[in-house]
């Protein structure tokens, strides 16, 4: 393997992987709103913005981009369960087609929090759509769009981060338990 940085264990999934898995997303979603005037993408800050991009530029559906923001209350690095709204989307949202784009769910608390806040907007239909899902027992919110199932480990690269690092790596890598200090 060609020089990995120090902080990563290793490659979870390559460029590739990732760029032909977007594609049939994009085509999966592009199939399912066929009939839709147009859909709303929700972005959720900072991770989904590359997977947004990408994926928003193979849809073949008329489609709106707009962007949220959340933070959850603890250290950086560590998910705690409280949720907290830091930017709100522009414009309403009733009556429209919505699906809410995330980097990954873990616990779920931050999609389960937005889910709901959007849900409370009166959209005529709303999805979820994220690029990783880490392996849990149990979720308490849908997810209608995955791209990958990972393991239980802090992964970065695609637009997730640790701490700010690591965000535009073309691929998603471990991040080394050493450097997160996460077990
Ligand atoms: P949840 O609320 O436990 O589902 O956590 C989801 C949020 O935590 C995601 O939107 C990410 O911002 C962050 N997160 C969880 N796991 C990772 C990871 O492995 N790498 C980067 N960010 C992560
Ligand atoms: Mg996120």
């Amino acid at each position: 393997m060609t020089n990995l940085h120090p902080d990563l264990a290793r490659i979870i999934l390559s460029e590739g992987e990732i760029q032909e898995r977007v594609k049939a997303l994009a085509a999966q979603i592009s199939s399912d709103y066929a009939n839709a005037e147009r859909v709303y993408l929700i972005g959720i800050l900072k991770g989904a913005f590359i997977f947004l991009a990408d994926l928003c530029r193979h849809l073949t559906i008329p489609h709106v981009v707009d962007f949220m923001s959340v933070s959850s209350y603890g250290k950086s690095g560590v998910v705690s369960g409280a949720v907290r709204l830091m930017l709100d989307l522009r414009d309403p949202i009733q009556n429209e087609h919505v699906i809410i784009v995330e980097d990954i769910v873990d616990k779920g608390h931050t999609l389960n929090y937005l889910y709901h806040t959007l849900q409370g907007r009166s959209p005529t239909s709303l999805r979820t759509c994220t690029l990783l899902q880490k392996k849990r027992d149990k979720l308490d919110v849908p997810i209608d769009y995955l791209g990958f199932m990972i393991p239980d480990v802090w992964v970065v690269g695609y637009g997730l981060d640790y701490a700010d690092k690591h965000r535009t790596l073309p691929f998603v890598a471990e991040l080394k338990r050493e450097v997160s200090g996460i077990s």
